[in-house]
């Protein structure tokens, strides 16, 4: 039993964001929602509870809300933003509205366990509406803003911690060692929990669970499927077929590799379907991304159910869900980004007793660590993320085998010469992506008019945020001299310079 941390969902945009940042310190974190009734939190023997931020205002009546006993177990609580004013709240202090500020500003500390090893004055961010002005019994003010009078207060006989900026965000201050605080300094942890747990833990469920049934996983190659195949392969072996659906929407040479990586490296039931005309079929004509994503993911769907009927009847499947997914995807109060072919694609009518999703808590950096600790190749774990609907998200506009083999081959000399100049581990994601775009060149003396190519290189570790990638001219100019001589139809390259948000990484 690993020490752990309750982060009780009070429907915030960051709730796992939370829960990541306390992984991060080497602390078990669970995700419980505010509707979990109390008596299932004091079995638990949580070292200590942070409730998150939320979309609502606590003078709302129907505001998500907790009781006041929860407060009273002896179990230190944090609350951040939303769970800030949820404290004042259930201990009667007086809350009041204000115009929403949200963005960064200046807070001036005071001496508290929670700010040890923190400078009297941090720039946080915040995003409120409303704020404490008399807090309540029993607590002091620990922190202030030019406008905000009470940016933290505590009461230090219950071990109760607000604080109306929000910690696990990157670009609050001294975020990482607030936490460290309430974990460490505040709540006892001792730091007992590492990324090979969660794979062990994850393995020893799935083998209780699963041993007697059939499953099926989606194998894309990519690290999330990978990484949740081999999860499974090592919890129930043979019990588990992979399909790789080769749906023609894939990079150069790729289906060819992972068939090579999961049949002979790691000895896995693989059945390798050749669906490229039967997705290029459905996708003909279309051109909004939306519909190309959902047309994919059902498409996948049924491919499955036609493959798993050929085997016998499959009882689960598989999938290489992350977190980032979900919330882009608008599960829950958080809007839709992007419906990504995993989640939001999914037929209400799937023939299988349920989907697993091992990796659903996960952001991409810890899929990673959870792949190594599986003993998956580093090249495969390092392998840049590609989405699920493949390269009809980087063809913009129809989709054609010609275009997609156009696409394939400028995205080769990309990926290329970015592994020669050795920035593979340093760029998050680098790719290329097929405009609709026609315009007028020159070669050998007579006019062109073909497509222009855009690069898109960007920085990042969550994927949920991301900066475009300063590379080199050098590389830049090279990829686009071998991109413009080496593939036809290519007579302009640019780059995008544009970061997330607001742009997102895949142009559709
Ligand atoms: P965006 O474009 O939303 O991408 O900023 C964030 C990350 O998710 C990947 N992505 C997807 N992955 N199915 C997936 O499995 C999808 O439909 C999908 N769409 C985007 C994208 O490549 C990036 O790594």
């Amino acid at each position: 039993m690993h020490e752990s941390i309750l982060v009780l969902d009070f429907g915030g945009q960051y709730n796992q964001l939370v829960a990541r940042k306390v992984r991060e310190q080497n602390v078990l974190a669970q995700v419980l929602p505010f509707t979990t009734p109390i008596e299932k939190i004091k079995e638990k023997g949580y070292k200590g509870i942070i409730f998150t931020g939320g979309q609502r205002s606590v003078r709302d009546d129907n505001s998500p809300r907790y009781v006041a006993e929860i407060l009273n177990l002896g179990i230190p609580v944090l609350g951040i933003g939303y769970g800030a004013q949820l404290i004042a709240s259930l201990e009667q202090g007086e809350i009041q509205s204000v115009s929403n500020e949200c963005g960064n500003v200046d807070v001036s500390t005071q001496k508290s366990k929670l700010f040890k090893d923190v400078p009297s004055q941090i720039s946080c961010y915040v995003n409120y509406s409303e704020y404490t002005v008399n807090v309540p019994n029993g607590y002091r003010v620990t922190a202030t803003t030019k406008v905000c009078p009470c940016a933290a207060m505590e009461n230090k006989q219950k071990n109760v911690f607000a604080i109306q900026f929000h910690p696990e965000v990157t670009s609050t201050e001294y975020g990482k060692q607030i936490l460290k605080n309430f974990l460490f300094e505040i709540c006892g942890c001792s730091g007992d929990w590492v990324m090979a747990d969660f794979v062990n833990d994850s393995i020893g469920k799935y083998k209780s669970e699963l041993s007697d049934s059939k499953v099926l996983c989606a194998l894309s190659g990519g690290v999330d499927s990978s990484v949740a195949a081999v999860m499974l392969h090592k919890a129930i072996g043979k019990n588990l077929t992979c399909i790789f659906v080769d749906h023609g929407l894939l990079r150069k040479d790729e289906g060819d590799t992972v068939e090579q990586v999961f049949k002979q490296q790691f000895d896995m039931n693989l059945i390798r379907v050749n669906a490229q005309d039967r997705f290029l079929g459905k996708l003909a004509g279309v051109t909004d991304p939306e519909r190309k994503r959902k047309i994919i993911g059902e498409e996948f769907i049924r491919v499955f159910e036609e493959e798993s009927s050929k085997l016998g009847k499959m009882d689960y499947l598989v999938q290489g869900t992350i977190y980032p997914d979900i919330i882009e995807s608008g599960v829950g109060d958080n809007a839709v980004i992007k419906s990504h072919h995993n989640v939001g694609g999914l037929p209400e009518d799937i023939d299988f007793k349920g989907i697993v999703e091992p990796l659903r808590d996960l952001f991409k950096d810890e899929v990673r660590k959870a792949g190594i600790e599986l003993g998956i190749p580093e090249d495969l774990v390092w392998r840049q993320p590609f989405p699920g609907p493949g390269l009809a998200v980087r063809v913009m506009g129809g989709i054609t085998k010609d275009r997609l083999d156009i696409l394939r081959e400028a995205d080769a000399i990309f990926r290329e010469e970015v592994a020669n100049a050795g920035l593979e581990k340093e760029i998050g994601q680098y790719f290329a992506v097929l405009t609709d775009i026609k315009s007028v060149g020159v070669k050998n003396d007579a006019r062109t008019y073909d497509y222009t190519v855009a690069l898109r290189a960007v920085i990042t570790s969550d994927f949920m945020t991301a900066q475009w990638a300063q590379i080199p001219y050098k590389i830049l100019a090279k990829t686009s001299t071998r991109i413009t001589n080496e593939v036809e139809h290519i007579n302009r390259v640019v780059y995008d310079i544009t970061s997330k948000p607001p742009a997102t990484i895949e142009w559709e």
